[in-house]
């Protein structure tokens, strides 16, 4: 394996990930780690990331200097090589101007280990605002650009690289092959890791942290809530205890697939709480989406309290956090939890310990590991299902009736966008009710009945978004079927702005 030491950048996960998708089993470590304890994990390589300190200020994350003594390849990233500089006898300043984006380096050697096989001159990604201006003794500087005259460096006899710039993201050309140069032809790691280990390693984990105590865990009927479920019911069996609040605001048939499949095929213990009836009294009379969203948030931590109360001896709570909700803290590798997705709060007098397996991968891991175990692609290739559910999908105030055309418009919606092939292409997709009446015709009647609206998007986190380009001969089948098949729907329109200036939800 080789180890990602932790130096607080917003990209150390990526690395890791990089790392992983070679086939080298990676792992992000505390900064603080002594070469002791680094030795005794043996790692074939270390890379230190970068950070967002200087070297030269207060409480500058450091590193034991001991570890440029174990004999493994070290390879260090923007501060990474910062500190391998200042550590051993370089030496790092301020730079003139801090270069943020693109850059262009030269390969400057004919020997750069890290650069073989790749052009001269390349584009890299830079953000950094020092720079080593000398390379510390046994090193040679292998790259430079106009703003960073030391791009990169290296001491083949140590096996020690630098590189100023981020190998790690996109924007760097050939980022991926400089990480395969250092994996496989510096360190020589073999590219035997998959899922399938990571799988094994986590259910070895969770068995031995666990022991025999119970754990509970809150499902939301989402991707990763239920990819915690099977893996921790595969390492842990009946050890694992599941809540499922049915708030009433689902999608169709959503309940009864998850339960099917996760009961039913996978035989998880699930008390399915029904609480339709008290999220809709609780919702009655409200319109304001905000006072929506803070009415069906805290009721569904109600819910949960309340049925957790009911059980005994739970040490654990299980959570499907993934590394996009986990914020780094930037001083070691504890990690702080930024938003807990699936269960809104914790009872004040219940004492968990928090078991998140999937906090250190990506969403399209998640379902990766989902695929692995063997859950069906329905539950997946989920998309992204906001908390409050159709309740911020109905305008205004919720109705039973007005949550049937909702549910049932977007059940017909799904239906064609599967039929069309595009249920992966497109990000996210449902419909909205925005309760207004309008005048149409049906038969030889006029009618006077609701619209609806459809949304669909394209994004890679949702904090941006595009509006999809569904093919007009799509949105014509989804709008006859949702007038023919929908009661109190006579008018479908398409919501064509993107995120900004809308949000994706419409409330
Ligand atoms: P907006 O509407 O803010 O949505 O552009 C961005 C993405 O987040 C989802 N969303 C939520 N997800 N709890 C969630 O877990 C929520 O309260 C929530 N509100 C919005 C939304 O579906 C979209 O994918």
């Amino acid at each position: 394996k080789i180890l990602v030491l932790d130096f607080g950048s917003q990209y150390n996960q990526l690395i890791t990930r990089r790392i992983r998708d070679l086939g080298v089993y990676s792992e992000l470590k505390s900064h603080a780690l002594s070469a002791k304890q680094i030795k005794d994990m043996n790692p074939k390589g270390i890379i230190f990331s970068g950070g967002p300190n200087s070297v030269y200020e207060d409480g500058a994350l450091k590193v034991d200097p001991d570890i440029f003594k174990l004999g493994i390849p070290i390879l260090g990233i923007c501060y990474g090589m910062q500190i391998m500089a200042y550590t051993l006898d370089g030496e790092v300043e301020k730079a003139d101007d801090s270069e943020y984006g693109h850059a262009d380096i030269q390969i400057t050697s004919d020997d750069a280990v890290l650069f073989k096989g790749l052009p001269r001159e390349q584009p890299v990604w830079m953000s950094h605002g020092d720079l080593v201006n000398e390379v510390p003794t046994g090193f040679t500087s292998v790259a430079t650009s106009r703003n960073c005259p030391i791009s990169a460096m290296q001491d083949t006899d140590r096996n020690f690289y630098g590189i100023q710039f981020h190998a790690e993201v996109r924007n760097t050309k050939y980022g991926n092959e400089i990480l395969k140069n250092f994996a496989f032809n510096v360190c020589h790691a073999e590219a035997n890791w998959s899922m399938d280990d990571f799988i094994d390693l986590q259910i070895e984990h969770i068995r031995k942290e666990v022991g025999d105590k119970k754990v509970l865990l809150g499902l939301s009927g989402g991707v990763d809530s239920s990819v915690v479920g099977v893996l921790l019911h595969k390492a842990i069996g009946t050890q694992l205890t599941s809540i499922f609040v049915d708030h009433g605001l689902l999608r169709k048939n959503e309940a009864d697939e998850v339960m099917d499949s996760l009961v039913g095929k996978f035989g998880l213990n699930i008390i399915k709480v029904d609480a339709q009836d008290r999220f809709l009294s609780k919702l009655k009379g409200v319109s304001d989406p905000e006072k929506k969203r803070k009415i069906i948030g805290n009721e569904f931590i109600q819910v949960f309290n309340d049925e957790a109360k009911k059980l005994d001896g739970i040490d654990f709570l299980a959570q499907g956090t993934l590394y996009t909700d986990v914020v780094e803290s930037g001083t070691d590798t504890a990690q702080t939890i930024k938003s807990h997705h699936n269960v809104g709060g914790l009872p004040k007098d219940m004492k968990f310990k928090l078991i998140e397996p999937l906090n250190t991968l990506f969403k399209d891991e998640a379902r990766e590991i989902g695929e692995k175990l063997g859950m069906p692609e329905n539950l997946v290739w989920r998309q992204p299902f906001p908390g409050p559910g159709l309740g911020i999908r109905v305008l205004g105030e919720v109705t039973p009736e007005k949550l049937k055309i909702v549910r049932d418009s977007d059940w017909v919606l799904r239906d064609e966008i599967k039929k069309a092939g595009l249920d992966r292409d497109i990000w996210q997709y449902f419909t909205v009710l925005p309760g207004f009446r309008s005048v149409g015709v049906m038969g030889d009647g006029r009618t006077y009945d609701y619209t609806i609206a459809i949304r669909g998007v394209n994004s890679v986190d949702g904090m941006t978004a595009d509006f999809a380009r569904i093919p007009w001969d799509v949105l014509q089948n989804i709008s006859t079927r949702i007038v023919n098949e929908v009661d109190g729907i006579n008018r479908v329109v398409y919501d064509i702005t993107s995120k900004p200036p809308a949000t994706i939800e419409w409330e």
